[in-house]
């Protein structure tokens, strides 16, 4: 999601919710050069599975319509979050999005290289639930196949990756300082898996809800912050032992000490497809 967000930490998460999901007033051209808080840049070709979302209509050519990140999990099929898909981030229902695209094989969005394939259909998990985002999940139909080579393994159940301390990778084109400042190039930052307790002490559940949700998430960060997804990484993989175990979600700001992000826990939403 393209828009600056309030660095602050609030306390409800429900508020910490309605900030993170407020609406784009305007397709903003996009800023400066940056993604995923305290990442490095890393090329396509070594993680050709992280795709960008596109919609130059709603979001404008500067960065190549890029709003969400995606990844390639068969030729034909691409998992977002499914808050990606949704009015507050698009502005209007994706049924009227005539130009989605996936770009692959980009590394970086001023650039032409790599792909841009139509996509055919939208799948929303019916375990989303926009208010809790419990199940942030979707499943995009490209018009058009990519190689084998591009497709990541997910995650099962029981997966050892999902183990705390696991290391793991998230990429993006997001925002790399919380400030707005969205990145042309494609970044990564390493973060490690959290125990549900731990992600439970940093989001309780609140009055309205939005708190963590251990059965279709996990978190992930760094104790002492600076390593982060952020504003526009939505959508886009979390990485273990080479497997996909996560796809970015919500956070409270973006790599704060104690609040670490928030992923969809794929293992627990991906149907077998
Ligand atoms: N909701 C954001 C998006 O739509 C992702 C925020 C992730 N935040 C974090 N601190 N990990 O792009």
């Amino acid at each position: 999601m393209r828009r600056p967000i309030s660095r602050k930490r609030t306390a409800a998460m429900a508020a910490i919710v309605a900030t993170a999901f407020l609406p784009l007033s305007t397709p903003a051209p996009a800023a400066a050069d940056s993604v995923v808080v305290g990442g490095q840049p890393v090329r396509a070709s070594d993680s050709p599975w992280a795709v960008a979302l596109s919609s130059r209509d709603r979001f404008g050519g500067t960065r190549a319509g890029q709003f969400c990140g995606g990844v390639v999990v068969a030729p034909t099929k691409v998992v977002t979050a499914a808050h990606c898909l949704g009015p507050t981030v698009l502005g209007t229902d994706v049924k009227e999005l005539s130009d989605l695209k996936v770009i692959a094989g980009r590394t970086e969005l001023r650039e032409t290289g790599g792909r841009e394939i139509p996509v055919s259909a939208a799948w929303i998990s019916p375990q989303y639930d926009a208010d809790t985002q419990a199940g942030d999940l979707a499943v995009l139909t490209l018009a058009s196949a990519l190689p084998r080579s591009y497709v990541i393994e997910a995650a099962r159940s029981g997966d050892p990756a999902y183990r705390p301390g696991t290391n793991a990778a998230v990429y993006g084109w997001g925002d790399t300082t919380g400030g707005g400042s969205y990145a042309y190039g494609l970044r990564a930052a390493d973060v490690r898996v959290l125990a549900d307790h731990v992600c439970a002490r940093a989001y309780p559940a609140g009055a309205g809800g939005g708190g963590y949700l251990p059965a279709t998430m996990l978190c992930a960060g760094v104790a002492e912050g600076g390593r982060d997804a952020c504003q526009g990484d939505s959508g886009g993989p979390l990485v273990a032992r080479g497997r996909l175990i996560g796809l970015v979600s919500w956070g409270s700001g973006c790599g704060e000490p104690g609040s670490p992000g928030v992923y969809t826990r794929v293992s627990a939403v991906l149907p077998a497809l």
